[in-house]
């Protein structure tokens, strides 16, 4: 399979301390954005504990305050840049960051990066 550019979102979608998850499928959220003070990071939604989603809701992948992200399963927090859990059942595991481009305005991320998203 030829490797492809792939649409993900629009930085503008964004906004400081948020997440936005992205489906690949149109069912569930395989990836997730987060926008920190120093930039765009694009995480796979798998937390290393039980290969669950993340989330608890739509989008809702920080905790309260933005300073983190949270795997709402049992409590798992991890730091927003390096992706490395400090809290929780999985403390010292990390989160699988992708690596994407960002294109006048538009994240990008090559298809090579998106198989076996989960291990
Ligand atoms: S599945 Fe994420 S903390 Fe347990």
């Amino acid at each position: 399979m030829s490797n492809q550019k792939i649409f993900i979102a629009k930085t503008s979608e964004l906004s400081l301390n948020s997440a936005k998850g992205i489906s690949l499928d149109g069912v569930n959220d395989q990836l997730f954005l987060v926008m920190t003070e120093t930039e765009v990071v694009l995480w796979v939604n798998d937390c290393p504990h039980n290969h669950r989603a993340l989330e608890y809701q739509k989008d809702k992948f920080l905790s309260a305050d933005g300073k983190h992200i949270v795997c709402y399963a049992h409590s798992a927090h991890f730091d927003k840049v390096s992706g490395e859990c400090f809290a929780g059942p999985c403390k010292g595991k990390k989160l699988r960051k992708i690596q994407h481009d960002e294109i006048n305005g538009e994240i990008y991320v090559e298809s090579k990066y998106l198989t076996n998203l989960k291990d």
